[in-house]
């Protein structure tokens, strides 16, 4: 039996925040610990109850004074785009077109998806982020590859081979009957093999005919508990296209739905410009929005409305949207998602930022009895934060007094040089 004690500073969210000073929606200790037996979480509290109640001789790993904190969750990201991020268009269709349709065509080959499957999760983890839902290539192939490799280091991530049949070259198209074939060998060969779990992923109604959608909602109702993921209201261009290509739909969400793909499982990316009756509908139907600063101000798409999204009771997550995206770090994404907030003359308090990161991801994927929190019973994977990792931090650090402070010093200049430990299930993936 594996067990280990790591001390440190405790933090762990138990409900959404409702404002910046409710300080019953998560745990914090100054000197605390994690009991971890067997990759999860067997106990989380103060380091003296703690101690008395672990067996005599454990190994103590001591991460003060950093926080540890559950691992981040990134609920929208593309594998393919490593080598994509960085460049340089003038809108969302522009550079789909010039860069990422031609650069997800090299991912047929095998030996490169295996490569970046690997780059890919060295890279998550180097920012601390332990679980993602990302979007493969349309290549089966691909989504082999990220499951194989995400299985054979014990990762909790959700994948799914991208259903594309159309606007896109030849090399990047699957059919409606491929794509269904495809997604069903995936859930076949992966879902609950190791952590895993595959998505439904029909990438956006421009490049997926009504045969290709109808394909979707058949796997839908045959496979009800998976999550499925697609792009809505990114940019105006985009919402243009759809509706000349969707004529009978009332509005972009309403494509979805007239397929059946709108349901609690729906993680809706970038859901930027909606009308009251989409927010309503999403609402209804128990999708998630799923907010994409960094790539919204890259791709010039639009500010996200949480408040208003919020106030209509739709569900959120926030992610990177790499390689639409302009980094890696969640905690990048969450500086960026005040600064979008600011422009709206909206509030975003810290301690709702780091919920959403963690166990709001969580609850949005319905995943959160495993991940996103450090409650006893759940998988132990785990991040030691350092909030004066840089100088320019601990000159910052010296006056800092509060969380609140601590927190949004971190989220406003930290990066992956915070990120000073991170635990998979219970392992290290750094030298301890
Ligand atoms: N819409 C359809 N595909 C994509 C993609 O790869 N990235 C982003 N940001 N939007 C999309
Ligand atoms: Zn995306």
């Amino acid at each position: 039996m594996s067990v280990k004690l790591l001390r440190g500073r405790v933090l762990s969210f138990k409900s959404r925040p409702q404002a910046r000073d409710d300080h019953g929606s998560y745990l914090f200790v100054e000197d605390g610990a994690l009991l971890v037996e067997n990759g999860r979480i067997a106990a989380c509290g103060a380091y003296d109850e703690i101690r008395l109640r672990s067996p005599s001789g454990i190994e103590v790993i001591d991460h003060r004074p950093l926080i540890l904190m559950a691992g981040f969750i990134d609920p929208h990201i593309h594998f393919p785009q490593m080598q994509v991020t960085a460049s340089y268009a003038a809108n969302l269709l522009e550079w789909l077109n010039t860069y990422t349709f031609v650069e997800e065509q090299k991912f047929a080959d095998a030996d490169h998806a295996a490569r970046f499957a690997r780059l890919f999760f060295d890279e998550l983890l180097r920012q601390g982020t332990t679980t993602a839902a990302a979007y493969c290539s349309v290549h089966k192939g691909s989504a082999d590859a990220y499951f194989a490799e995400a299985a054979r280091r014990n990762l909790l991530m959700v994948g799914g081979k991208v259903m594309m049949d159309r606007n896109a070259p030849d090399a990047l198209t699957d059919t409606a009957q491929s794509s269904y074939d495809d997604t069903r060998a995936l859930i076949e060969a992966w879902h609950g093999k190791g952590r895993n779990h595959v998505a439904i992923t029909p990438r956006f109604a421009i490049t997926s005919s009504p045969a290709q959608l109808e394909a979707a909602g058949t796997l839908v109702r045959e496979h009800p508990d998976l999550l499925i993921q697609t792009h809505l209201s990114e940019n105006n261009a985009e919402i243009a296209y759809t509706l000349e290509l969707y004529p009978e739909a009332k509005d972009y969400t309403d494509v979805y739905a007239r397929y059946g793909l709108l349901t609690r499982k729906m993680l809706l990316g970038h859901a930027i410009h909606l009308s009251d009756r989409e927010m309503d509908a999403i609402a209804d139907a128990g999708s998630v929005a799923v907010h994409c600063p960094t790539s919204n101000l890259f791709l010039g798409s639009g500010l996200f409305d949480l408040k208003r999204i919020r106030e209509h009771g739709v569900r959120t997550a926030i992610a990177t949207d790499i390689g639409g995206g302009s980094s890696y770090s969640m905690l990048r994404t969450l500086d960026e998602a005040y600064k979008i907030q600011q422009l709206r003359n909206h509030r975003l308090p810290p301690i709702e930022n780091f919920w959403q990161a963690t166990r709001g991801n969580a609850e949005a994927l319905g995943l959160v009895d495993r991940i996103g929190t450090l409650e006893p019973g759940t998988d132990a994977d785990i991040i030691a934060l350092d909030t004066s990792a840089t100088p320019a931090m601990r000159i910052r650090m010296e006056t800092v007094q509060t969380l609140e402070e601590e927190l949004f010093v971190l989220q406003t200049l930290g990066d992956d040089r915070s990120v000073s430990q991170v635990y998979v299930a219970g392992e290290a993936v750094r030298p301890v």
